[in-house]
């Protein structure tokens, strides 16, 4: 490890305390001038570090460029972390790692990817220096029936690292979109690689796309009528290296206890399209009705016109319309 990259990871232990050059001269064996080059080469770099006589070098709250020490500082378990300023995708970049063998657990964050996926073959929009884009490579022991919860699960650990750190409420419609104040801030995207000699999960990769701050005047119009940011719905401004801590955390707790399906009841706690008209597009059939709730499948329990009841599965159908009762 150089100097700075010793600097970087001692500053992030710190979780906000400052450090003095002494010290961190001393930790690092090198002179306080070194250290001093090496903070002026981190603030070259974009890194907010804060220098006061007296006491010394601390990673200001409001660093905003991302970084692998300082994510791993944060984390309860480590991990592989490969933290980029661009690619096209993560969910790709990680699929490449996954099929190199790459360990459970593995994550891959950008800054902002060229070439965002979506479901459904859609785009999703990631602009630099606002949102966070990961993807994490999991290889869990579970059966093909359990890993089809695996984006449920994700996105009620989503939705309480963003509670947690904005204090605000936070909502999941069906499929998996994280939604505030009825604006989406957040999509997942699970790929998965599937092995045919022992016909069970190879690994998947989960993709999380969170609109963190504002994004105002980044987003098009049309954009803007729909998508949203935390920052734009709550005022916070949450800081995208605790959050993908936070996050990485939430997902291995929830995804630890996916077998008993337990994040279920969190997810129909915050689901809001139960009680609403909705439409959606089942294998390619256009079927209405009343959604009545969520089942232990995560599919949405729709009642039809004639009392009849259907399961949408999240892999078999997606959502057209909502009507509001
Ligand atoms: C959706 O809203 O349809 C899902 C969006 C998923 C976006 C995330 S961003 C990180 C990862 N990389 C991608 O290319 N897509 C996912």
């Amino acid at each position: 490890m150089n100097v700075r990259e010793s600097a970087l990871k001692t500053l992030a232990g710190a979780n906000g305390k400052f450090v003095s050059g002494a010290q961190l001269a001393d930790k690092i064996g090198v002179s306080r001038n070194a250290v001093w080059k090496a903070v002026k080469s981190l603030e070259n770099e974009g890194f907010a570090i804060e220098a006061v006589s007296g006491k010394g070098y601390r990673i200001s709250p409001e660093n905003n460029v991302l970084s692998a020490e300082i994510i791993s500082a944060g984390l309860k378990t480590q991990r592989r972390l490969v933290v980029l300023s661009e690619t096209d995708s993560t969910n790709n970049y990680a699929k490449e790692l996954a099929s190199d063998g790459a360990t459970h657990g593995t994550a891959v964050i950008a800054d902002s990817q060229t070439a965002g996926k979506g479901r459904l073959g859609r785009s999703f929009f990631s602009p630099p220096g606002t949102g966070l884009y990961l993807s994490v490579i999991i290889r869990p022991d579970i059966s093909l029936e359990t890993a089809q919860l695996i984006t449920s699960c994700a996105a009620v650990a989503a939705a309480e690292a963003v509670e947690e750190l904005c204090g605000r409420d936070v909502s999941v419609k069906w499929v998996n979109d994280l939604y505030m104040n009825g604006r989406k801030i957040c999509g997942i995207l699970t790929e998965a690689s599937l092995s045919l000699e022992t016909k069970s999960l190879d690994y998947a990769v989960i993709g999380i796309g969170i609109n963190v701050l504002s994004v105002k005047n980044i987003f098009g119009q049309e954009l803007n009528d729909t998508a949203a940011s935390v920052e734009d719905e709550t005022g916070v401004k949450i800081n995208r290296n605790t959050l993908c801590s936070v996050l990485l955390n939430r997902l291995d707790e929830r995804l630890a206890d996916i077998e008993n399906r337990s994040f279920l009841e969190n997810y129909r706690r915050r689901e809001i399209l139960t009680g609403n008209v909705i439409t959606a597009n089942a294998g390619g059939e256009k079927v209405t009705g009343t959604a009545i709730g969520i089942d232990d499948n995560a599919s949405l329990i729709i009642q039809l016109p004639d009392g009849s009841v259907r399961a949408l599965s999240s892999g078999e159908a997606s959502l057209c319309r909502v009507k509001k009762e």
